[in-house]
């Protein structure tokens, strides 16, 4: 019994090991705070100060947003206007689908397989802002933010992107020097991390929006960027909710469906889902152990009885029936 149970021991501590070693990025997302490249406040002018920043600026005066058509929702124009009222001496991309497709098909020619190929479109809309971005530097803003003061400050960064609670950064507001490392290293990870996973949300986040992204920057400042190179952070009070903070935010993803109801479920429940999931997890390899593998040894022990392993193809040979008769006679 001991041995059986130390055999077990060691199956599940080296296939928690597997599983951990696939999702260490993952998990270290949890714990990483992004601090150390913060762009602090104290380091922002104020907004509308007359303090002039010594700073270069070396973001390209570019703004990009992205959708279907030239038609903006009546919803998403107000946003935008702010954006256009507070930058007069930028230059303003709005890239629809066809614009971006056509921009992938003569820049990234190597991408437009994966573009034409990815079953959801918002999709293609968080790719085709890393390419934009790396093309052409300059901010890229979601249409549901809207501009609450001057972005100038922001282009002294050669990247930034904005941190998002619990975990990671987030894709709806970023900035970038053209070719820069991060972006490069995003656009040329997105053909690998192109998998469907059950939920379409899961799908989305994790080949081309926020988790995707947020997996490219650990990886990114895992490989030690020089200090010229590394990506800054907004933090939440400096992205909006203040009066000194860059955007504001306006409800209305348009993509937002039941499964995403789903994953904010499982977010606020995360401990619980933890717990069970080791107890069903434990349990189920237990059941598997002491039905298939354990009946092998001699050693009597605990089992728990799965009732249809009868049925099973190769349970048979160990089951009950097979055992021989001078064996029944002890019992
Ligand atoms: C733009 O896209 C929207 C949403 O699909 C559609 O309703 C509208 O007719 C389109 N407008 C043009 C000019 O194609």
């Amino acid at each position: 019994m001991r041995r059986s149970v130390t055999i077990f021991l060691v199956f599940t501590v080296f296939l928690l090991g597997f599983a951990l070693h696939n999702v260490w990025t993952l998990l270290s997302l949890l714990v990483v705070t992004g601090r150390e490249d913060q762009i602090s406040r104290a380091e922002l002018p104020a907004p509308n100060s007359d303090s002039i920043s010594e700073k270069p600026q070396l973001i390209p005066k570019i703004i990009h947003q992205t959708y279907i058509n030239e038609s903006i929702p009546a919803h998403w124009k107000g946003p935008q206007q702010t954006c256009l009222d507070l930058h007069p001496d930028y230059e303003y991309k709005l890239w629809t689908d066809k614009k971006s497709r056509e921009f992938i098909a003569a820049e990234y020619p190597w991408f437009l397989e994966t573009f034409d190929g990815y079953p959801y479109p918002i999709q293609r809309a968080d790719a085709i802002r890393y390419f934009v971005l790396h093309h052409f530097g300059g901010i890229y803003i979601d249409l549901d933010d809207g501009c609450n003061r001057s972005l100038d400050p922001l282009l002294a960064y050669p990247a930034w992107v904005r941190r998002t609670n619990p975990t990671g950064i987030s894709n709806d507001a970023m900035g970038s020097v053209p070719r820069h490392p991060f972006f490069l290293k995003a656009i040329d990870s997105l053909p690998e991390y192109n998998r469907r996973w059950v939920l379409p949300y899961i799908t989305v986040m994790g080949s081309t929006g926020p988790l995707f992204l947020s997996l490219i920057w650990r990886h990114y400042n895992n490989a030690g960027p020089q200090d010229m190179d590394r990506v800054r952070i907004l933090f939440p009070d400096e992205y909006n909710n203040h009066t000194w903070s860059f955007f504001t935010h306006h409800l209305g993803n348009s993509w937002h469906n039941n499964d995403v109801k789903f994953i904010f479920w499982l977010e606020r429940h995360w401990v619980l889902i933890t717990i069970v999931g080791f107890v069903v997890g434990l349990t189920l390899l237990w059941c598997i152990y002491s039905n298939f593998i354990l009946p092998r040894q001699s050693s009597p022990g605990p089992r728990i009885r799965f009732p249809y392993a009868r049925r099973l193809p190769f349970y048979r040979r160990i089951s009950s029936k097979d055992i021989p008769l001078d064996d029944r006679h002890e019992v």
